[in-house]
């Protein structure tokens, strides 16, 4: 008997195997580095791929070279700091990964590694404005508060700034708030989809849990939520030195990517967290703001709206605001002094 299920996935497949044939340039730039190399690995396991380019101002060529050999059809190149390396790592590509710059060691916040990573990602934004104007730019390196807004400004002073195409990467947020919910509740969490705005440290991360139907109460709730904004610094502390997460991220950047690639090959309903050019806070000077973001073949489809919150979450939202204003003004002003 043929059920609705078989013919779902009848379509299902018939709609992959032909975005499949579509060509998809994907490039990562800090390849070779603690989140660049799992991340390479997972794109190119994923079909939708048909060009991998790894860039790092160390061993990308290396890496390729042992990510190439896996028999999987897309083609994969290494680019090395040459004059050329860079601008042919970009041209032609459709979404652009960016995990470039250092991590945080123990008793670090994401804001103190702005000295170093700032002047990285607008450097490689640079490159990118001129070589991919038109790709999806996805920004992994923190803090990803500034570092967006900083990849804006180089990219409006090109002209070419599109602000559907450009996203900060917040999905790791939500993969936590999903898989510390499921640890609570007992629930399978590739299940748990909870909603997490704001931006992408501390305070900013703001997860709602009530919108998923959960009603966590006093010092649980408290918790939780320390957990999901704190969540990166277990990862920072049990590494003891040697770096932030790396693995978890690039899972939730291959996820992102994965998302923009099926939106972009006709998909609907693609929906995902990001920190994004945004309405939803314009009038109260917040001009990047995470929260799920439908995404289409253009980048940005539809940003949606907050919706509903308790008392408790739209606190956290307050403190959210305050913090977020400082940080995205911290990346402009960064433009301002040293285009
Ligand atoms: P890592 O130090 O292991 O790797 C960074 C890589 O970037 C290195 O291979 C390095 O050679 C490369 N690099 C440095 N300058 C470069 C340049 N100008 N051009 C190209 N490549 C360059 O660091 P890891 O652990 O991979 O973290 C990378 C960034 O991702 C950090 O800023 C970290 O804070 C951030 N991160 C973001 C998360 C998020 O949720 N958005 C989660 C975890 C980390």
């Amino acid at each position: 008997m043929f059920t609705a299920r078989h013919v779902f996935g009848a379509v299902q497949r018939r709609s992959f195997s032909a975005s499949t044939r579509q060509a998809s340039k994907v490039t990562v730039l800090g390849a070779a580095g603690g989140i660049g190399q799992p991340l390479s690995l997972l794109l190119k396991l994923n079909p939708r791929v048909s060009q991998l380019a790894l860039y790092d101002i160390r061993l990308a060529p290396g890496v390729a070279a042992d990510i190439g050999h896996i028999n999987t059809k897309s083609e994969v190149r290494g680019y090395d700091p040459t004059p050329s390396g860079l601008g042919d790592a970009l041209r032609g590509s459709d979404i652009v990964l960016i995990p470039a710059g250092v991590p945080r060691k123990p008793g670090m916040t994401r804001d103190d590694l702005f000295n170093t990573n700032a002047s990285i990602v607008r450097d490689l934004a640079k490159a990118a404005a001129e070589h991919a104007p038109e790709a999806n730019i996805l920004i992994i390196s923190n803090p990803v508060n500034s570092t967006v807004p900083i990849t804006a400004e180089v990219f409006k002073a090109r002209g070419v700034y599109n602000p559907k195409r450009l996203f900060g990467v917040t999905t790791l947020d939500v993969v936590r708030a999903s898989r510390f919910i499921s640890q609570l509740k007992n629930t399978d969490p590739a299940n748990e989809n909870i909603t997490v705005v704001g931006g992408h440290s501390g305070a900013t991360i703001v997860p709602l849990l009530s919108q998923s139907g959960y009603s966590l109460t006093g010092a649980t709730l408290d918790e939780y939520v320390r957990r999901v904004q704190f969540g990166g610094d277990e990862v920072v502390q049990a590494k003891d030195g040697a770096g932030s997460a790396t693995l978890s991220m690039a899972m939730a950047g291959a996820r992102f990517a994965e998302s923009l690639l099926k939106a972009s090959q006709g998909q609907k309903n693609v929906i995902e967290p990001t920190f994004v050019d945004s309405p939803l806070y314009k009038d109260q000077g917040i001009e990047f703001f995470a929260s799920n973001v439908e995404l289409g073949p253009s980048g940005v489809e539809k940003i949606h709206p907050i919706g509903k919150i308790t008392e408790y979450e739209q606190k956290l939202l307050d403190a959210c605001l305050a913090d977020l204003k400082g940080n995205i003004q911290k990346g402009v002003n960064f433009i301002k002094e040293k285009p």
